[in-house]
């Protein structure tokens, strides 16, 4: 392939301009961990208020979108001078590094004279679980353009925005902005007015109606760190003359410590409205601001606060009126911290006035005050998600999209015509392996061959964890996992029902027997199927480990790793119930059980779903959690062959390792064993990636991982196959059952990384991310030479491939600095000492 020929090159380049953009970086200023700008339609960037926007046609495959591109100049912004019209449901997908809630900010504009009649085009956009918009056409409203922005809290590692068309129209999209938001931003809990205390808000959906910049100007994305705009407020005061504007400098606002500055600008709180006509002694004199809302929804109020217009403390005490019910009694902004000037801010729950469209905010002087007057800096409102999940009607994701509710979760449809994979947290390896791709699908493009499209891997990529290790210091110490764990640990079962689901542990029903106890199959009262791993009562590290898995387990979840249901500590049982694995391990459909072989096909599929559960465990979590035991037996297989990494027991978080885990480690696993872990009792992610490398040799060679009865040179797999890697032979060393089977280059791409993942000093393996892209491709290069396959008769294929390996610099500040270092380096001093080391441990003592 040519990505070989420019990639150290490359790496070299994408390294620099790393460190670059890591040195400009402004410390202080927050840093979303995901920030897509995207215009759509659009060849070129385009540039709005500072912000870079990409064109979608970047690593896009596309078969129903059409880029229209308008050519006039006198367009009120930008992003309005080309569009993406869809015929047919659209859809756009993000992978999300970092999960949590995310901006989404939708920029339509009905460009004339496009074949399409875009002005009475009905929109309806949705995410993966709430309705955005449902319906909309400009034809209806008031507006010649329009931005909408939400934001919803993203738990998975993609966000998929679906464009659908009404029977007949089109839908159409000018720019998307999807970026994070600082978990601080938006809270759960806020008061109800008038019902009291409210909770529940981290889960729904939000839409921000109304933000306003009282008594200041209005304030455009590039003067809010988080892009938010904030309008000025006259146009909805209740009575023009009751209001008086303040401003001061915006440096003399003074953030308390306990608030981030992300919460407004200090623009929004150095200017003000104060009441015009103090000294009043009408009691019901007041400030009021009024605003059309749609009264099926409840509302999310925040209102800004900063006294900037008192000379002393305690003069200015007013009261907070949301509709005319008492929000507030008696504020007191410098009794907050004893301080003036200092930012203040409250969330509110509230409906529209009785049912009408309106909702009211008031701000009038207390009675009881010495100085009659109010203040208010800065309102935003924000629309509620109702219980359909939907911001728009009464409609839900499930009825608009019924005939594949869940299309936009599942990995591949045949309707998804545009998909987004961009550059989110790619690693310099995964970027040259875009580039392979870009030759690799120009190839194909010629050809139109390609049946099925290939996506993106929908993934976190939290390279922070990754750069830190790459730098080969030692892991830190992460905080202690039980403090971490949710309360939530599964169902518990009592022994009773332990004893009917496996028939009081017949031993017919033993699936398998391991150092910790024997797994039993079992059938809970409901009929479904589960593994039930009953541990043996005396062994006090098997108590420990018990209780790692469950704290380990309860925590994680996904499709790749085996899903704990519940478990039993009745008695001083050690008992786990886990979902059923249909066929059982990796291991037996390797060799030894006398099982059919698996196809080439079936194995790296088997690859790609345990190294994506690793890359989970890696990146996923809060912390990063490093298996300790990756070993074919570890990776379990459903009866759709789907892999799943099992056994948390050795898993590790926790600050130190402490003697008797490496000691089990060492019993368990030899022939998986990191020999720089041996060495050095540094216990990184890179260890996990050396086992994997061990496993990919297993999965190709079908042979034991340690096989004593062979020649000394041989019983090794690890140093056996590498080997022959090495001389470029590995080939011969493969499967029997798999010749003639397997594309050359997907195989060489194979072996590449298998060698890799064994390099001996981790810093030069490649993380599980990396891993993971390698063996998207292989799979890709596997399919493409099989392409004679008639069951996929998709009509998807690429129609715009764009791509510069520039502009896969976008959140460069994620590009792994490792991927700049693994290609620099290749022989290494130490090596063959380590190996000598290495094969010594391991021999004497191996099985
Ligand atoms: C160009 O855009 C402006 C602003 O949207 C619009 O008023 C004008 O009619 C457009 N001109 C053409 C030729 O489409
Ligand atoms: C969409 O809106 C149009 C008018 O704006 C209306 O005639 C039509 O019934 C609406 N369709 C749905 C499904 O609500
Ligand atoms: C459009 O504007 C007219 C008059 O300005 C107004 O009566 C009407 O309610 C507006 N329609 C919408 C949907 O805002
Ligand atoms: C849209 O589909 C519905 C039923 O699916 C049909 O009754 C209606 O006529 C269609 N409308 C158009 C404009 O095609
Ligand atoms: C997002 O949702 C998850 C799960 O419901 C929750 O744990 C998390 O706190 C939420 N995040 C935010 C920022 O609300
Ligand atoms: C907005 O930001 C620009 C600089 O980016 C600054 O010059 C301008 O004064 C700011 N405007 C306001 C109202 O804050
Ligand atoms: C208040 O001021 C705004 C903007 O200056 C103006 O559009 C509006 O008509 C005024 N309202 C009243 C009641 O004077
Ligand atoms: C309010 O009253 C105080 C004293 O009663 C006086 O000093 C101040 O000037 C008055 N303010 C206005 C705006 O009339
Ligand atoms: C605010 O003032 C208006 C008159 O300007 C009055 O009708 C209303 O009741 C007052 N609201 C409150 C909450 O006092
Ligand atoms: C808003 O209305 C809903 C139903 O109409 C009700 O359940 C809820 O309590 C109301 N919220 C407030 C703050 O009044
Ligand atoms: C587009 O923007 C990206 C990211 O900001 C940049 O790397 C790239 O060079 C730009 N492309 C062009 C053609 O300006």
């Amino acid at each position: 392939m040519k990505d070989s020929i420019p990639s150290s090159l490359l790496s070299l380049l994408l390294f620099t301009v790393f460190l670059l953009l890591d040195f400009v970086a402004p410390a202080a200023a927050f840093n979303p961990a995901d920030s897509y700008y995207i215009a759509c339609g659009s060849s070129k960037n385009i540039t709005v208020e500072n912000q870079i926007f990409i064109p979608d046609t970047f690593n896009l495959r596309s078969s129903g979108g059409d880029s229209v591109v308008s050519s006039n100049h006198s367009l009120s912004s930008p992003i309005h001078q080309s569009l993406r019209v869809f015929t047919q449901t659209g859809f756009y997908r993000f992978r999300i590094k970092r999960p949590g809630r995310h901006w989404v900010r939708l920029h339509f504009y009905p460009l004339s004279k496009t074949g399409h009649d875009l002005n009475s085009a009905p929109l309806t956009v949705l995410t993966d679980e709430f309705v955005l918009l449902h319906n909309f056409s400009f034809a209806n409203s008031n507006l010649s353009y329009m931005t909408r922005e939400f934001s919803v809290n993203v738990t998975s590692d993609t966000l998929s925005l679906a464009f659908i068309p009404s029977n007949g129209s089109v839908s159409f999209i000018n720019g998307i902005e999807v970026v994070s938001i600082p978990d601080e931003l938006i809270s759960d809990s806020a008061m109800a007015v008038p019902h009291g205390p409210y909770s529940g808000l981290s889960t729904v959906g939000l839409e921000t109606v109304y933000r306003l910049n009282m008594g200041g100007s209005m304030l455009t994305a590039k003067n809010d760190t988080l892009g938010r705009r904030w309008d000025t407020d006259v146009k909805y005061l209740h009575v023009n003359s009751s209001v008086l504007q303040k401003s001061v400098d915006p440096e003399i606002v003074n953030y308390p410590v306990d608030l981030t500055k992300e919460i407004a600008p200090s623009w929004v709180y150095s200017t003000a409205n104060v009441m015009n006509d103090a000294n009043v002694t009408d009691s019901t004199f007041n400030m009021t601001w009024v605003f059309s809302v749609d009264p099926a929804f409840s509302y999310l109020l925040r209102l800004h606060f900063c006294d900037i217009f008192s000379k002393t403390m305690d003069t200015l005490v007013f009261d907070v009126y949301v509709n005319s019910d008492l929000a507030i009694p008696s504020l007191d902004l410098s009794a907050m911290k004893s301080q003036l000037s200092v930012p203040y801010y409250k969330d509110f729950v509230a409906n529209s006035s009785f049912g009408s469209n309106y909702l009211s905010v008031s701000v009038g002087p207390d009675l009881m005050a010495d100085t009659k007057n109010a203040i208010l800096n800065g309102l935003e409102i924000m629309k509620i998600s109702n219980g359909r999940r939907s911001l728009d009607g009464l409609s839900s994701v499930d009825n608009l999209l019924p005939s594949s509710a869940n299309s936009v979760n599942k990995e591949e449809k045949k309707n998804m015509v545009v998909v987004i994979g961009l550059v989110a947290g790619i690693l310099g390896v995964a970027v040259l392996i875009l580039i392979g791709c870009f030759f690799f699908f120009q190839v194909i493009y010629r050809r139109r061959k390609l049946h099925r499209p290939w996506l993106p891997l929908p993934l976190y990529g939290n390279s922070h964890t990754d750069s830190k290790i790459a730098t080969g210091t030692q892991k830190s110490v992460t905080p202690s996992l039980i403090s971490l764990a949710s309360a939530h640990h599964g169902r518990i079962f009592t022994f009773a029902e332990i004893m009917d689901s496996t028939n009081k542990f017949d031993e017919k029903l033993v699936l398998g027997v391991g150092g910790f106890g024997k797994v039993y199959k079992g059938t809970l009262d409901d009929g479904t199927l589960v593994a039930v791993k009953r541990g043996n009562p005396r062994s006090e590290q098997g108590l420990a480990e018990f209780h790692t898995e469950i704290e380990m387990l309860s925590k994680l979840r996904h499709r790749h790793l085996v899903s704990l249901i519940g478990y039993c500590d009745e008695r001083s049982e050690m008992i786990l119930v886990y979902e059923y694995m249909a066929n059982g391990p990796l291991r037996s459909h390797l060799y030894g059980a006398g099982l059919p072989p698996l196809s080439w096909k079936q194995r790296l599929e088997i690859c790609i779903g345990s190294a994506k559960g690793l890359h989970y465990l890696h990146t996923g979590a809060t912390q990063s959690i490093i298996h300790r035991d990756v070993k074919t037996t570890n990776i379990l297989l459903d009866e759709n062959f789907v892999a799943k990494v099992a056994d948390f027991g050795l898993s590790k978080t926790g600050p130190s390792l402490d003697q008797t885990h490496v000691s089990t480690i060492v019993k368990g696993s030899f022939g998986y064993l990191d020999p720089e872990y041996f060495r050095r009792q540094q216990l990184t992610e890179k260890s996990d990636v050396y086992s994997f490398g061990v496993v990919m040799m297993e999965v190709l060679c079908s042979r034991p991982a340690l096989n004593p009865g062979l020649p000394r040179e041989q019983a090794n797999i690890a140093e056996w196959a590498l080997e022959w890697q090495k001389k470029g032979m590995l080939e011969q060393k493969m499967d029997p059952a798999l010749i003639g089977n397997t594309n050359p280059a997907s195989l060489k791409k194979y072996g590449d990384m298998a060698e890799k993942c064994l390099a001996e000093r981790g810093v030069d393996r490649p993380s599980m991310y990396d891993v993971l892209w390698n063996l998207e491709y292989a799979l890709q290069l596997q399919e493409t030479c099989a392409l004679v396959d008639p069951d996929e008769n998709s009509t998807n294929h690429i129609s715009a491939i764009q791509l510069t390996p520039l502009e896969s610099l976008e959140n460069s500040m994620a590009v792994d600095e490792s991927a700049g270092i693994n290609s620099g380096t290749d022989e290494d001093a130490g090596e063959t000492t380590t190996s000598a080391v290495f094969s010594q441990l391991v021999h004497p003592r191996g099985r």
